[in-house]
């Protein structure tokens, strides 16, 4: 199989908008990822975001979104408490997904390590923020390899759980933690209380066959 990736464009807003029905349609949990509306995949492939596709024989198999969420309410930056000034600087890794039976071969971190590179050529952005639902373990290992972390855990999209990630990209030096606790996804109590004391979500493992997250701080 030879896959080629490269830039949507408003052209292939059609086969992005069907390919995406296609792959909420065979979810087992519709919660596990929130809707992109057409319109909103419209404005990113006009300019307010980065998307690439992944291609079989010229088909959209998968694809990788990054939005510039600017000015609007939907910053992630208010959630974890931005100064107003830095929102601008925020680029939400915002989608990805692929057809499932091309799953299992990384496309998706693959897009988002191409398009990642040129957010930081660019020199523009400095915080990528993300929300991933707390049992969506592949989405939440490919945020984990990016070096993004969970700063938060909260409701969001009019009432589902999701873990609020963030990378600053102007971090230089190597945190080095003191504490660690892993705790289990579904324990939201405690992860909550544990962000609130300036935990955060560093890494995934599995533990007794339950997905856990190891926090550190
Ligand atoms: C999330 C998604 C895009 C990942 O697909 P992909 O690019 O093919 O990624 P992979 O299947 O290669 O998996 C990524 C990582 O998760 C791991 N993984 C996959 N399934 C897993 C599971 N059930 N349990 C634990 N880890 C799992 C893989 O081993 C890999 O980890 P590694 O890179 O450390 O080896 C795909 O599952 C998908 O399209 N899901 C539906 C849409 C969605 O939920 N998108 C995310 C929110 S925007």
């Amino acid at each position: 199989m030879v896959l080629e990736k490269r830039n949507l464009h408003p052209g292939d807003l059609d086969e992005l908008a069907a390919v995406h029905k296609s792959i909420i349609g065979a979810l087992k949990d519709k919660q596990q990822y929130a809707n992109t509306t057409r319109s909103e995949f419209e404005e990113i492939l006009c300019g307010q975001g980065m998307a690439m596709g992944t291609f079989d024989k010229g088909k959209l198999v998968g694809f990788c979104i990054f939005l510039f969420p600017g000015d609007s309410g939907e910053n992630l930056g208010i959630d974890i408490g931005l100064a107003e000034d830095e929102l601008d600087s925020v680029v939400h890794m915002e989608a990805g997904a692929v057809l499932s039976e091309y799953r299992g071969m990384a496309l998706v971190a693959d897009m988002a390590n191409e398009l990642l590179e040129r957010i930081k050529a660019g020199a523009r952005y400095r915080y990528v923020l993300s929300t991933v639902h707390p049992l969506n373990i592949p989405s939440l290992r490919i945020q984990f390899k990016f070096g993004l972390k969970i700063v938060a855990l909260k409701e969001k999209y009019g009432g589902l759980m999701r873990y609020i990630l963030m990378h600053d990209l102007h971090e230089k030096v190597q945190t080095v933690y003191c504490r660690q606790r892993s705790i289990e996804c579904r324990d939201f109590e405690t992860q909550i209380s544990l962000l609130s004391q300036g935990f955060k979500g560093i890494g995934f493992a599995l533990e007794q066959g339950k997905e856990h997250i190891i926090f550190a701080k």
